[in-house]
C-alpha cells in the first residue's frame, strides 16, 4: 500500500516516524502547500515524492491512498478532492467538522466503491481490544458507570483556538471520550446532558458530557484544552477497570469488588507507536476491497458526528462549515 499524505504536520510526521520503523514501503509522497516543506518533509522522513499541492499528490497514479493530517475545518475538502481522483482515503479525527459533511463524504466514497475510513488509532489497538474481551468475559459484570477524561492544556495552538479551523476541546480531545465510552458501553442511548466553558476564539474550552443509556448505565466524559488528565475507569457490577489514558492507553488493570488486582497489561511488545495499527487495519480493507473496516465502520463515524453536532448545538458553538455544506 502506497500512502500519499496531505499536510506535512504534526501528526503527518508522528505517523510517518511509525511506519518508517517497519513498513517504510508504505511511504511513497507527502504534499504540503510550500514544496520547500515538503521536500523537507520527504526527506527527513523517507518519502519517495514530494509535492507543493495537495491536487498534484491526488493525481499521482501511484498514491493508493491519502492520509488526511490537515485540521478538523479542512478534512471534508481535503477527503472529497481524493475520493474524487478515485483514492482510498484514511482521514484524520475528528472525521469532519460536522455530520451533514460526514455523509456527503461517506456517500461520495460508496458511490465509487472506494476505501474510507477515519483514523481513531485507539479503536484498533491490541490493548483496547484485550479489554473489550475482558468485559464479554463477564469476569467483573456488566459495566454500569464509565468516566473518561482528556484535558491537555494548548491555549496558544491555533487549530484549538480559532473556530474557522474547528478549534475546541470536543472534537480534538472530547472524541477519544466519546470513542471510549462507545467502545464499552454500547449504543443505545436515552438522554445526554453537558455543560461547558467557552473559551479561544468562543470555542468550547472545557466540558463535561453525561450519557445515559437504555440499559441504565451512565457515562461520564469530560475534556478541556486548559489543563492535564486523560484516564478512563469503567465500574462494573463486580469489579472496576483502569486504563491510564483514553487516548493512548499504555496499561489496564483489573480490580476485583474487593479491590484486589486481578489482571493488568500493557502493549504488545512489538507495538511501535500504537498508529501502525490503524494503517495495517486500512492495507487488510484495501487488499480484501472492503469500502468500510468493520472496526471502524461508517456508521460509527456518523454516530460520532452526531453527537458532537447536538453538543456544539447546545453550546452555541458554531463553525464556518456548519453553513458552507
Ligand atoms: N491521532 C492522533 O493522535 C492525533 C494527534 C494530533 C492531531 N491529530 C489530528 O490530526 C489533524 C492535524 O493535526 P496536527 O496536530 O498535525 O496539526 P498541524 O501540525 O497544525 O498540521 C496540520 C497541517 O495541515 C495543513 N493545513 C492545510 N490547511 C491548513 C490551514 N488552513 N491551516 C493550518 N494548517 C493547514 C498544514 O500542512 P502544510 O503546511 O504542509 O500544507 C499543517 O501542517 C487534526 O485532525 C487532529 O485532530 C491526531
Amino acid at each position: 500500500m502506497r500512502i500519499g499524505i496531505i499536510g506535512a504536520g504534526g501528526i503527518a510526521n508522528k505517523i510517518s516516524q511509525t511506519l518508517r520503523t517497519r513498513w517504510s514501503e508504505m511511504l511513497y509522497a507527502v504534499a504540503s502547500r510550500d514544496m520547500d516543506k515538503a521536500r523537507e518533509f520527504a526527506e527527513r522522513n523517507g518519502f519517495m515524492k514530494a509535492y507543493g499541492s495537495y491536487e498534484e499528490l491526488v493525481c499521482d497514479p501511484m498514491v493508493d491512498i491519502v492520509y488526511v493530517a490537515t485540521p478538523h475545518s479542512h478534512h471534508y475538502a481535503h477527503a472529497k478532492l481524493a475520493l474524487e481522483h478515485g483514492k482510498a482515503v484514511i482521514c484524520e479525527k475528528a472525521f469532519t467538522a460536522n455530520a451533514t459533511e460526514a455523509r456527503a463524504l461517506i456517500n461520495l466514497a460508496r458511490s465509487k466503491g472506494l476505501f474510507l475510513m477515519e483514523a481513531m488509532w485507539t479503536r484498533f489497538m491490541p490493548i483496547t481490544e484485550r479489554l473489550g474481551k475482558v468485559l464479554e468475559s463477564g469476569i467483573v459484570g456488566r459495566p454500569r458507570l464509565l468516566h473518561a477524561s482528556l484535558c491537555w492544556s494548548m491555549p496558544e495552538i491555533e487549530r484549538i483556538r480559532r473556530a474557522d479551523l474547528c478549534g475546541g476541546a470536543l472534537l480534538d480531545l472530547g472524541i477519544y471520550c466519546l470513542t471510549f465510552a462507545d467502545m464499552y458501553m454500547g449504543h443505545d442511548i436515552e438522554r445526554i446532558t453537558s455543560n461547558v466553558v467557552k473559551g479561544g476564539e468562543d470555542v468550547d474550552w472545557a466540558s463535561t458530557t453525561s450519557i445515559l443509556y437504555k440499559g441504565g448505565m451512565i457515562a461520564n466524559l469530560q475534556c478541556a484544552a486548559c489543563c492535564y488528565d486523560k484516564r478512563g475507569v469503567i465500574a462494573c457490577e463486580n469489579g472496576r477497570i483502569e486504563v491510564d489514558a483514553v487516548n493512548w492507553p499504555k496499561n489496564v488493570k483489573v480490580y476485583d469488588r474487593t479491590g484486589e488486582l486481578i489482571d493488568e497489561w500493557g502493549v504488545n511488545e512489538d507495538q511501535v507507536s500504537g498508529y501502525e495499527y490503524e494503517f495495517l487495519a486500512a492495507q487488510e480493507a484495501l487488499e480484501n476491497g472492503w469500502v468500510e473496516h468493520p472496526k471502524m465502520t461508517h456508521d460509527t463515524t456518523l454516530r460520532m458526528m452526531e453527537i458532537m453536532d447536538s453538543l456544539r448545538k447546545e453550546w452555541g458553538v458554531v463553525y464556518p462549515n456548519d453553513i458552507n455544506i
